[in-house]
């Protein structure tokens, strides 16, 4: 079999085997097919796309490429919850707490930013120290001990997800069905949960932007799930705007740990308690999703899940001390507002377009091999529906460096609409796939 018959089979619009999917997975993980030729075929893929039976070969090839974690040696029912990227997306450093705080465990795997979007594990090294590379043991006694652990791609999970995503991220190929159901459940798959609850982003800001598609990718990989015996359940959740207030990684755990303390954004607090609800159906601790409800944000109210918060970054090797003093973290040394254009009422904002301001910051990567700064970002004030006017600061920016400061702000600007007419908030839930 060669590489490079696949590729032009691919761009033909042909239907892939197994076992010709197995080889370009295997290939590519142990390095004797190219980066190159690797980029030609995903971007075959995201033009011509691959049908059930495909994806589904995909997930399978990617979820064996590396150890496939065996988690009954765990007490309990284990959930994982994965979201599809979006921006000023925390909701797992809400979730995660919250729920081990009710003693589900939770044995989670999470990923970098990727694209315009942020990622849990870049976000959780805002704690001096912090680590998500676990050995297996660890994972294991973390998650029996204290119901909560979190590791990266690190060792050998799912390692052909690890280069292909890294890969995506800076060849324009994130946005393809298959490519993202493939990537997440051959991930979640390896992981070894019984519970999958996947947050399906959806609008300007997710790769799926509109309804149809995200609809599309939740039940692909719902499906997926139910048919290697997990419980799976998609939320489809409002990307049309930032989650929240903030966007950059110190930023957004600060508002995390604020969420915790129970003075967080209501959309950030609605949409981590939908998401973490899920997790405690699926793992029957509880019967009704109301009932879930008022045990999570009990959780909140008594302290339990910010202590929780504390107890798992200090058991990854953080330094937790911000937890209760986020006055700790380090801060950006340029700190500026930004005025809406014109009076108006805000009807669009091009939340991708937000995201790359934050990347432009200098949060997130433009080339597999960047470094990030932590400390950048934004704070947004206004959102779709918010009246504005030319003195109104729509944003504050967090920067180290004039120049990107001034980039950002322009990009900022043009991502927002403002129009006379008043426009409704969108929803924080459009729906659920089970
Ligand atoms: N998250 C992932 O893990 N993979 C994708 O492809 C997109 C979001």
């Amino acid at each position: 079999m060669r590489m490079y018959d696949l590729i032009n089979k691919k761009k033909n619009g042909e239907v892939l085997t197994n076992q010709e999917i197995e080889f370009i997975v295997s290939g590519y993980t142990n390095g004797t097919i190219p980066d190159y030729q690797m980029s030609a075929f995903l971007m075959a893929v995201c033009l011509k796309e691959m049908n059930v039976e495909e994806t589904s070969a995909l997930t399978m090839a990617m979820a064996h490429s590396g150890d496939m974690l065996d988690l009954s040696a765990i007490e309990g029912i284990k959930v994982d919850k994965h979201s599809t990227g979006g921006v000023g997306d925390k909701t797992s450093l809400v979730i995660g707490p919250m729920v081990a705080a009710l003693s589900v465990p939770v044995a989670k795997m999470s990923g970098r930013g990727l694209g315009h979007t942020g990622g849990t594990i870049d976000k959780l090294e805002s704690f001096e120290g912090f680590s998500t590379s676990l050995s297996e043991e660890q994972f294991f006694d973390n998650v029996n001990r204290m119901k909560l652990a979190i590791i990266g791609q690190t060792g050998n999970l799912a390692p052909a997800d690890k280069k292909i995503y890294a890969l995506r991220d800076v060849t324009a190929t994130v946005d393809n069905i298959s490519l993202i159901s493939s990537s997440i459940m051959s991930k979640k798959i390896a992981a070894g949960a019984d519970v999958i609850v996947l947050d399906v982003k959806t609008g300007s800001g997710a790769f799926m932007k509109t309804m149809e598609g995200s609809f599309e990718l939740a039940q692909t990989m719902v499906n997926i799930g139910d048919n290697v015996g997990r419980t799976t359940y998609a939320v489809i959740s409002d990307m049309n705007q930032p989650l929240g207030i903030a966007v950059g990684n110190n930023l957004e755990v600060i508002e995390a740990i604020d969420t915790l303390s129970g003075n967080g954004p209501e959309d950030l607090l609605d949409a981590s308690l939908t998401l973490a609800s899920y997790m405690l159906l699926g793992a029957k601790r509880v019967a009704t999703i109301e009932e879930a409800r008022e045990l999570l944000l009990n959780t909140i109210k008594d302290g339990s899940a910010l202590k929780k918060f504390a107890e798992f970054v200090t058991a990854q090797g953080g330094d937790a001390s911000p937890v209760f003093d986020t006055s700790l973290f380090p801060k950006a040394s340029i700190i500026e507002p930004v005025y809406a254009p014109k009076d108006g009422y805000v009807s669009d904002i091009h939340t991708d377009e937000i995201g790359m301001t934050s990347l432009i910051l200098g949060g997130g990567r433009e080339t597999k091999e960047s470094e990030i700064d932590l400390t950048v970002g934004m704070k947004i004030h206004a959102k779709i529906g918010d009246e504005v006017t030319t003195k109104t600061p729509i944003a504050t920016l967090y920067a180290n460096d004039p120049e990107k400061l001034s980039a950002a702000k322009e990009r900022f600007i043009k991502a927002y609409t403002i129009s006379t007419e008043k426009v409704k908030a969108p929803n924080h839930i459009h729906g659920i796939v089970t």
